[in-house]
């Protein structure tokens, strides 16, 4: 099996442009050489062109938290994929839980029409998955259940149903090249990661419904990672797994220590196991 794990840092909105090139002066060396791992970092849009610029002779690629599907035009605050692409980044996070306004932790001073602003819906992720491929980007696909949907029993038909949508209309070549992120929204920022085995149960469904709608090679191919609370000290158990090919993590990509500890886990890992 070919799969290499995908280590992405998603630092939401954090850093300036300083700490963000800072951040990745002290990663490049703990990070770059490591074999049979990818590595990736998505910051804030202010900070996408100088951090790129500081990665340029880096193995650590560049991805954004977000794009929009036209090219260009009147839509205002939206990056395009040629603007992501002009500035380096090679991935793009699309439809996180928190862009779809579904958040772990519920923030009571967020009215319901303020919370409009995290808009996205599973038609709108797919036509940002579909934007990104076209323009050569590479999506990172996230879904996940809340709490109430596990608690009804939902998780299985919630994740599925979102795969399915997300990506409906892709090619299986597509399909193939782009990573799923699993994120449990209930393990998203609370310190509560998702049980190993139970992540990889999820994550290998989100797998069987990609063979089921896209055939084998497919479901081969496709990087299902996990994210939710990913620490440098839950990660071997975590990426161990064998479904589940690599992490999408927050508040630990932060700190160069802890993210590098989970780029050489997943290393190691990769190196031992599955992807020999
Ligand atoms: P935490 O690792 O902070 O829980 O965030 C996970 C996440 O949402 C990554 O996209």
């Amino acid at each position: 099996m070919a799969r290499v794990p995908l280590i992405a840092g998603n630092w939401k909105m954090n850093m300036t442009v300083a700490e963000g090139v800072t951040l990745v002066k002290e990663l490049m060396p703990r990070v770059d050489g490591l074999g049979k791992v990818e590595v990736a970092v998505c910051p804030p849009a202010t900070a996408l062109h100088a951090v790129g610029r500081a990665l340029a002779d880096s193995q650590i690629a560049l991805g954004a938290q977000d794009v929009f599907w036209a090219a260009s035009g009147a839509f205002t605050g939206m990056l395009s994929p040629p603007m992501l692409i002009d500035v380096g980044c090679t991935y793009a996070i699309v439809g996180h839980s928190e862009r779809r306004g579904r958040f772990g932790k519920p923030d009571e001073s967020l009215s319901p029409e303020a919370a409009q602003v995290f808009g996205d819906t599973d038609a709108s992720v797919n036509l940002k998955a579909k934007a990104a491929l076209g323009y050569g980007l590479s999506p990172i696909v996230c879904v996940g259940e809340t709490l109430p949907e596990r608690e009804d029993g939902r998780t299985d038909e919630v994740v599925a149903g979102q795969v399915r949508s997300c990506l409906a209309g892709l090619s299986a070549e597509q399909v193939a090249g782009l990573a799923l992120a699993y994120e449990p929204v209930w393990a998203i920022g609370t310190g509560r990661a998702c049980e190993a085995p139970e992540a990889n149960r999820v994550c290998g469904i989100i797998r069987s419904v990609v063979r089921d709608a896209y055939g084998a090679a497919a479901a081969d191919s496709v990087r299902v990672q996990y994210g939710g609370s990913v620490s440098e000290k839950n990660a071997h158990d975590l990426i161990s797994q064998p479904e589940i090919d690599g992490g999408l993590v927050g508040g630990a990509s932060l700190d160069a220590t802890k993210f590098s500890q989970i780029a050489q886990v997943a290393s190691v890992i990769a190196k031992d196991m599955r992807y020999a």
